[in-house]
């Protein structure tokens, strides 16, 4: 059976269930501080296991891509020595929410392995939590799975709950025991049972795990009850296609066999069992779908596990001998073997390709130099690459110590991880402090559970007469009264304030009711589906929960943001005609001011492109269609043509805006009646954000006329000081430009004349001592070059001859002192120029026929200078 039809097989098997049909959701988990990626196919549904967030079913299914790297599920370091490890895979997935339980879990997944994909019974293993005697009982008395194939497995892994058979997505979170399915591949494979000391061989291999959620971890690692039981699976399809396909690796299926011989054409490897080539076969599909889903290479967060993976790639097809680019040119193959399934990197092929090539550059010029180092360091270094070498590798040539670690490893060699880390020092701190998805301040658990999710009102009226407050918080805990002067967030059960999300900021305006009011200063969601209203209550009586309040966004503001989101959509589709489709959403502020939009773009926009797309939205201002609003299923809205963002997760009933022909985007904010409304979109800057993301910041309706209006202002004051009109002033400030030069040039002309003529003069002043003309004069108001040119001067017309001028100007003295002829070697510039700066507070040197310095300015100086022949005469003798 084909990887293809694996997916649709299973997801066929679930739909007959009355499973909903979930799309896979980004690797970059929505909205999700603790974690990294999507490392399982329960991630996108996290809040929904919490109680905080209703689907709308109960039952569901489907394929999620997953990546396992960085994080707490972290494959990296495992791909390409066993059959079955990989950074990225695909997870066939069902759920339960609060609906099933145990027996149907275990029930649909015996079914679907023994009768549909009609696996062997007698080849499969189970695995129980050991205290779990409902899920043995239900494997060994209901399915018939003899005692010996159930095994037993408890917290093997030295805390209470942690056992490969108690399942946690993260640190906290959802957790619960589960109970895995094993296939044996065959006693010609070497490895044993579970649990066995052989587990990690490749004989007896999970397919498939079955979660029972029951629990939400909190940090401290006390477990509380989930508002139901739910249930989560995960089977990867890469090894059930293994199975399904009677090979022994994941490698082997169809989907890898692919990509391993075009590793193999492009690096010139025949050997296909080369472990290299798995690498790179594994590497090319998690670096494209993390490109694909909006992540960048770069030395932070996601974009740093991404470079890692790429670079990990890059040094591998090194080893099999690539000294030039290969690594991007596997994405096309791959967009054929996985593009039905997922059309998204169909569309950004491209894209990902030149992202890819460009680290490929990158890397390029400092691997063979790094290579070279390590080869150096490890004939030097015994058993151990030690830490501050592994530093170098990754300052200098941009070596991820995991990189350096895999090469050490294939020597039979480790890194000296402390000392790595230690030499890291600060820049550590710093990329720690990046990727440290710290979880805020949230909503109280007793308060989620005790209300509804807030029905918002917002779309069609600002103000709504009769709301209630359904909970209080103040200071992170709920109350019952909020006291005057008394500050914190009020929930409302309906509410016409849009809270912060997708980019727009949250509605301000004011909650009111007979004995007082609260001006709400920002509107945000918390705990995913109820709406915060914070603010300080100001009234002759406290706030109590319970009562009816009237609830009023402030229109000004709310229009004014409206105009800047529907805008925005303008703008996004603009750069998608102008720049072409490559151009994803990578953030995006909606603010009653401005519009912040970023973008992916690999070069900055030109001048040309920008005025193109300003046009461009501003025409479709001017046709003022209808800004229409749909509801539909998720499905249903990609087929009616609307852009999905990365990232972002939707749920199966969405909101389609779509504004004429031009832009139709999912999107729950607020937005125009008409596009007409905006009135007029001024582009205001575009700049870099990080490698391949730009930034366009616009602004509308009132506030771009406030800005047109403000460069008028500037552009009359320019004109009237000019005195000139409109296109004149370019001309004539041009012509300013040119007569400002000219006049410096005259003014440079007319200072070396005038040092010319002040030497003229000097030269008679010369005093001969032992035959050595000595000159020693103040210049009143020349600066050092003039001094100098002076000088020069001086000594043409002197020959034989010491000389010391001090330039007086604004308190201060610029020396120089120049010596020739046969003056030289028994006068010294510099002593001279020591002579009379030790005098007045300065200092100075240089060569013995050239030397400058710098003193105060004093009326002693005239004296001192008057001095130097006798000086000199003195030191001559
Ligand atoms: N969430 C479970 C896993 O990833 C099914 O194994």
């Amino acid at each position: 059976m084909k990887t293809a039809d694996i997916r649709s097989t299973f997801l066929d098997f679930f739909r007959a269930k009355d499973h909903t049909i979930v799309p896979s959701a980004s690797l970059v988990p929505s909205n999700d501080p603790t974690l990294l990626f999507t490392n399982s196919g329960m991630v996108p549904f996290k809040n929904v296991f919490l109680g905080s967030e209703k689907p709308g079913y109960v039952r569901a299914a489907d394929v999620q891509r997953c990546l396992r790297a960085g994080g707490k599920h972290n494959d990296l370091d495992q791909v390409g020595y066993t059959a079955r490890h990989h950074t990225f895979f695909e997870m066939l997935g069902n759920w339960s929410f609060g609906d099933y339980f145990k027996r149907d879990a275990i029930r649909y997944a015996w079914e679907l392995l023994t009768e549909v994909y009609k696996l062997p019974a007698e080849r499969l293993w189970v695995t129980v939590y050991h205290t779990d005697d409902e899920a043995y009982d239900l494997w060994h008395k209901d399915m018939g799975v003899p005692a010996e194939r159930i095994i037993r497995i408890g917290d093997n892994k030295g805390a209470p709950y942690a056992s490969d058979n108690f399942w946690q997505m993260a640190d906290t979170g959802p957790c619960g025991p589960c109970t895995e399915i094993f296939y044996d591949h065959g006693a010609d494979v070497a490895g044993g049972p579970p649990g066995s000391p052989d587990e990690d061989g490749d004989r007896y291999i999970e397919i498939w795990n079955l979660v029972f959620m029951q629990f939400d971890r909190a940090p401290d690692g006390t477990l509380s009850p989930l508002p139901a039981p739910c249930v989560d699976t995960g089977m990867g399809l890469e090894r059930l296609a293994a199975v399904l396909q009677h090979v022994h690796s994941n490698y082997e299926i169809d989907l890898f066999a692919h990509l391993i011989r075009e590793a193999s054409r492009l690096t010139g490897t025949a050997d296909l069992g080369n472990k290299s080539l798995r690498v790179i076969a594994d590497h090319i599909r998690a670096a494209s779908f993390l490109i694909v889903d909006g992540v960048l290479p770069s030395n932070e967060g996601r974009g740093y596990v991404l470079r890692r993976i790429i670079r990990r790639a890059l040094r591998h097809g090194w080893m099999l001998g690539v000294r030039g680019d290969f690594f991007w040119k596997m994405v096309a193959p791959l967009v054929e073997e996985m593009g039905e399934a997922y059309p998204d990197i169909v569309t950004r092929q491209a894209f990902v390709e030149q992202a890819l090539r460009g680290e490929e550059e990158r890397f390029g010029e400092t691997l063979e130099h790094g290579m070279r180092l390590f080869d150096e360091v490890a004939s030097k270094s015994g058993k151990i690459i030690p830490g501050v070498d592994a530093f170098r590798l990754y300052d200098t040539y941009g070596f991820p110590v995991d990189l350096t670690a895999d090469i050490a490893r294939e020597r039979d060699m480790t890194v000296d991880m402390e000392g790595f880390e230690r030499a890291m020092g600060e820049q550590r701190a710093r990329a720690r402090a990046a990727s440290n998805f710290a979880t805020k301040a949230q909503l109280p658990a007793e308060v989620a559970s005790a209300v509804q999710p807030t029905i918002f009102t917002g779309y069609e009226s600002l103000d709504l007469a009769d709301a209630k407050v359904v909970a209080i918080v103040r200071d992170g805990k709920p109350v019952e009264h909020l006291a005057d002067g008394e500050e914190g967030f009020l929930l409302l059960d309906r509410t016409p304030f849009y809270a912060e999300s997708g980019g727009q900021v949250g509605d301000t305006g004011v909650i009111r009711n007979p004995s007082g009011a609260l001006a709400v200063q920002d509107t945000q969601k918390v705990g995913g589906a109820f709406f915060a209203h914070f603010g300080t209550w100001q009234g002759s009586a406290p706030l109590a929960k319970g009562a009816i309040v009237g609830a009023s966004v402030d229109g000004a503001q709310r229009q004014a943001t409206v105009l800047n989101h529907s805008a925005t959509h303008l703008l996004h589709a603009a750069l998608r005609t102008v720049l072409g489709d490559h151009v994803t959403q990578k953030g995006s502020l909606v603010a009653p001011e401005r519009l912040r939009f970023d973008f992916s773009h690999l070069k900055a926009v030109t001048a040309e492109e920008l005025a193109e797309v300003e046009r461009m939205v501003n025409d479709e201002v001017r046709r003022n269609a209808a800004a229409e609003v749909h509801n539909m299923g998720y499905d249903e809205a990609i087929e009616f043509g609307a852009m999905a963002l990365f990232g972002e997760k939707y749920g199966a009933e969405v909101r389609v805006l779509k504004m004429g022909d031009f832009s139709t985007e999912l999107c729950g904010g607020t937005h125009v009646g008409r596009t007409g409304d905006i009135g007029l979109f001024k582009i205001v800057s575009e700049s870099g954000v990080a490698s391949g993301v730009r930034r366009i910041e616009a602004v509308t309706g009132a506030g771009a006329m406030a800005r047109v209006a403000d460069e008028e202002r500037i552009l009359g004051e320019v004109s009237s000081l000019l005195a000139a009109t409109g296109d004149d002033v370019v001309e004539k400030l041009r012509q300013l430009f040119d007569k400002q030069k000219k006049l410096e040039k005259e003014v440079e002309s007319f200072k070396a004349k005038a040092a010319s003529s002040a030497s003229a003069d000097l030269a008679e002043t010369a005093t001969d001592v032992a035959g050595i003309k000595v000159v020693a004069a103040r210049l009143e108001g020349l600066d050092a070059k003039s001094l100098r040119d002076s000088l020069d001067v001086l000594k043409q017309k002197l020959g034989d001859c010491a000389i010391i001028l001090a330039g007086a100007a604004d308190g201060r003295v610029a020396l120089v002192a120049g010596v020739g002829g046969t003056a030289m070697g028994r006068v010294k510039a510099g002593d001279l120029v020591a002579e009379v700066a030790s005098k007045i507070e300065g200092k100075g040197g240089g060569r013995p026929d050239m030397a400058q310095g710098g003193g105060i300015d004093s009326p002693a100086l005239p004296g001192i200078l008057a001095g130097i022949p006798a000086w000199i005469e003195g030191k001559l003798r």
